[in-house]
């Protein structure tokens, strides 16, 4: 049976107090929306449709790369009508799977359990037992446990109050079928709204069987209202992803200090340290170590290699053995072959840094190939960006660059060179020997050491250097 999920997203979210729709707020760096497409998109063969409200065009373009259907619900008259207004384009054979855009945790794995249940006469909807189910419509069932009506709290008697069984909204259903119950809609309860959960009644007086399937935990189904329970369910997310990693045998310093935000897969023995950041794709080797304050994002690190505190990484790919860190900055592009060391206040920026090649201490390396076995001294900076193009720095095998080397790019070193410390080199260097560009160095034997200037004298020394006594002029800083 072809399966349409549709997903509620029309809500205004008023007590976010944000200038952001509601279903775009991040929730491990992730909208809640897109929380619930990519668990609707991992159910096989299902067509999506996302009902979004007016003002929503942001909503639309935050998702333009995203194969969905878009209803527009231009004014909120409920839960049904909400439904309705996307069930234009399914066909009466299809099942319809109705979900929540802010309800961001519900897993594929329950929502197959609901599938399951499908049937052409039949209406299965998701419930959750409660502790307290204040503000959620009440699932009711007759002695026989058969689901006869959802009643919301607004309209609910006081027995009815008394039941623990709330209604999740999500919710399952013949297309054709629900098209007729949602025509037959009427608003005449406390809220004036077409209510999705008065379809139940309606299906029960057709002779549908009505099943109630009970969410395995209540965090799944937990909407999210205010900034307080976005943080309660990032704090959920985070426990569950670490859990995960766990399990695989990773260990976590402190599971509630990791933060995985994106897909991990880790080797054998891998240890991380408190508040490590994980976003998107992050691949570990076996034995690979982080330190704490570490942010990866997009990140493949080999075997044995250990990534000291507080570096950020992204979009790079580290070979085993490596060092990097503390304090390193790896940017995109950037490869690190077997045994590289990269050390504190180092950025490499779209760089391949060779086999067994070291850059310790204080060096930008941007748009550099840089062979094995290299020695990058303490301060080199590869001059790539001319203020308007950016260019190559092709370092050979072996070579020694000695500190504070400022390596004016285009600009290619060959094979076992080296260059003197402080050197700004302009031309191709070549293989082997020393290339040094320096000033020769002299000392002054009678030189007197500064002393304090009387005022007359101080008066003759700006003189002297063209400055106006009375100071410079023009605007005063912080005016
Ligand atoms: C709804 C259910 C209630 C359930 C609760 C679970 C109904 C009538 N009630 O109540 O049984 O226990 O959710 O949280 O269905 N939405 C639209 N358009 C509308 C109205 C709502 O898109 O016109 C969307 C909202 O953005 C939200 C979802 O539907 O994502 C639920 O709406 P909400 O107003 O929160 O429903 P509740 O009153 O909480
Ligand atoms: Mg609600």
């Amino acid at each position: 049976m072809p399966l349409s999920v549709v997903i509620l997203a029309a809500g205004q979210g008023k007590r976010m107090r944000s200038d952001l729709p509601k279903v775009l707020q991040p929730l491990a760096g992730r909208p809640l929306l897109k929380h619930v497409i990519d668990s609707a998109r991992s159910l096989e063969s299902a067509a999506l449709y996302v009902v979004y409200g007016h003002g929503g065009d942001a909503v639309k373009a935050a998702f333009s790369g995203e194969a969905v259907h878009w209803a527009l619900q231009a004014e909120q008259k409920g839960t049904g009508h909400a439904v309705m207004q996307a069930m234009g384009a399914i066909a009466d054979d299809e099942q319809v799977l109705v979900l929540y855009g802010d309800v961001p945790l519900i897993r594929a794995e329950t929502l197959r359990a609901l599938i399951a249940r499908a049937g052409e006469r039949s209406l299965v909807v998701l419930s959750v037992m409660l502790a307290d189910p204040t503000g959620y419509g009440r699932v009711l069932r007759d002695n026989a446990g058969n689901v006869y009506r959802i009643v919301e709290q607004k309209d609910a008697t006081k027995k009815e109050l008394a039941v623990h069984e709330g209604n999740t909204g999500v919710m399952l259903a013949p297309a054709g079928s629900l098209r007729r119950w949602l025509g037959n809609l009427k608003n005449d309860n406390s809220q004036g709204e077409y209510y999705l959960t008065d379809v139940v009644k309606l299906a029960v007086r057709d002779g549908f069987k009505v099943e109630a399937v009970v969410a395995p935990s209540e965090a799944e189904v937990l909407g999210v209202n205010d900034k307080l329970q976005l943080a309660t369910l990032e704090a959920e997310y985070r426990r569950q992803r670490a859990t995960e990693l766990m399990l695989a045998g990773v260990t976590v310093l402190d599971p509630a200090r990791l933060d995985v935000r994106g897909h991990v897969s880790a080797g054998r023995d891998v240890v991380l340290d408190i508040n490590v950041v994980l976003d998107g794709t992050v691949t570990l080797g076996d034995r690979v170590s982080i330190g704490a304050g570490v942010v990866l994002r997009n990140v493949t690190i080999g075997a044995d290699t250990v990534v000291h505190p507080n570096s950020v990484l992204e979009g790079a790919l580290v070979a085993e053995r490596c060092s990097v860190g503390p304090f390193a900055r790896v940017r995109p592009g950037t490869r690190l072959e077997a045994g590289a060391h990269v050390g504190n206040f180092v950025e490499l920026k779209n760089t391949v840094l060779g086999a067994g090649s070291k850059a310790n201490h204080l060096t930008y390396l941007g748009d550099a190939t840089i062979g094995a076995q290299v020695n990058v001294g303490a301060g080199t900076i590869t001059c790539n960006y001319d203020g308007l193009n950016k260019w190559p720095t092709v370092i050979g095998e072996g070579v020694f660059v000695g500190s504070g080397a400022m390596l004016v790019a285009p600009i290619a070193i060959g094979a076992g060179a080296t260059i003197g410390a402080g050197s700004t080199v302009t031309r191709p260097v070549p293989a082997g020997g020393l290339t040094l560009e320096r000033t020769e160095q002299r000392s002054v034997p009678t030189w007197k050491a500064a002393a304090k200037a009387d005022p007359e004298e101080r008066a003759r020394r700006l003189e002297l250097g063209g400055v106006p006594p009375e100071g410079p002029s023009g605007p005063k800083s912080g005016a």
